[in-house]
């Protein structure tokens, strides 16, 4: 079932300071992570605009400013916003949703979203994904990530708060489908086991994919 943006954007500004305690230097503990970020680094490196659309704390954000990528960041919490703008000061960070953006056609050149599709409901990851191809510039760079499974969990309680709120799993044929279904040229699908005592014991699927540049008529 559908979960209203506005609801998710609650629940995180609920948890703001202690998310972004708690997910502080993460990339730190997972060598994929690291991995597959320089690797998007070296793609995009002198493209701009690039965005990481659902940043969070902007953990991911800065972890490619560090890597000498011109990024900003954008999530749904303003207080996730906040806690983004007082962690990491010199990159800009702005409020907004996804499944809406306030951004013209073809107007940026490269975008990543870590695990920000997990409270959508399939109506909304598509949605999310036309979104995504309708702002990229031809032969825009998407990354994006997902956990792997069917179903959904909920939670009453996140980080020692009263929450009410569902995360997705996605299979990756469902996912693969979808994205190629959107116009995008799939590049290349990651999958890993999770790390034991770092994160939340799901399998994680990192996906590159592209926006096709314009067929020129010969
Ligand atoms: C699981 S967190 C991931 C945060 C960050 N990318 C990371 O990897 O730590 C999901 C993020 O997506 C954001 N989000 C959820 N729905 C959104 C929407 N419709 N538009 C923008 N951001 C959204 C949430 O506020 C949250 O920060």
């Amino acid at each position: 079932m559908e979960q209203n943006p506005d609801k998710v954007a609650e629940v995180y500004d609920k948890v703001a300071k202690e998310y972004a305690r708690n997910f502080f230097g993460e990339h730190e503990k997972k060598p994929q992570d690291r991995e597959i970020l320089h690797r998007f680094s070296q793609e995009v490196a002198g493209k701009k605009p690039i965005w990481d659309f659902g940043c969070g704390p902007g953990e991911t954000t800065q972890y490619l400013s560090n890597l000498g990528i011109e990024i900003s960041g954008l999530d749904i919490s303003e207080k996730l916003i906040e806690q983004a703008n007082l962690i990491h000061p010199g990159i800009p960070f702005r409020k907004g949703n996804l499944l809406d953006l306030e951004y013209g056609n073809e107007s940026i050149a490269a975008i990543v979203s870590f695990y920000a599709i997990v409270h959508f409901s399939q109506e909304q990851v598509e949605q999310a994904f036309c979104e995504i191809f309708r702002v990229l510039q031809p032969g825009g760079l998407f990354l994006f990530t997902y956990h792997i499974g069917d179903g959904k969990i909920h939670l009453d309680e996140f980080l020692d708060k009263v929450v009410d709120i569902d995360f997705m799993f996605f299979n990756t044929d469902y996912i693969s489908n979808c994205i190629k279904y959107t116009g995008f040229e799939i590049i290349e699908i990651i999958e890993r086991d999770p790390y034991p005592e770092v994160e939340y014991q799901s399998r994680r699927a990192y996906v590159f994919a592209k926006k096709p540049t314009v067929n020129k008529v010969p």
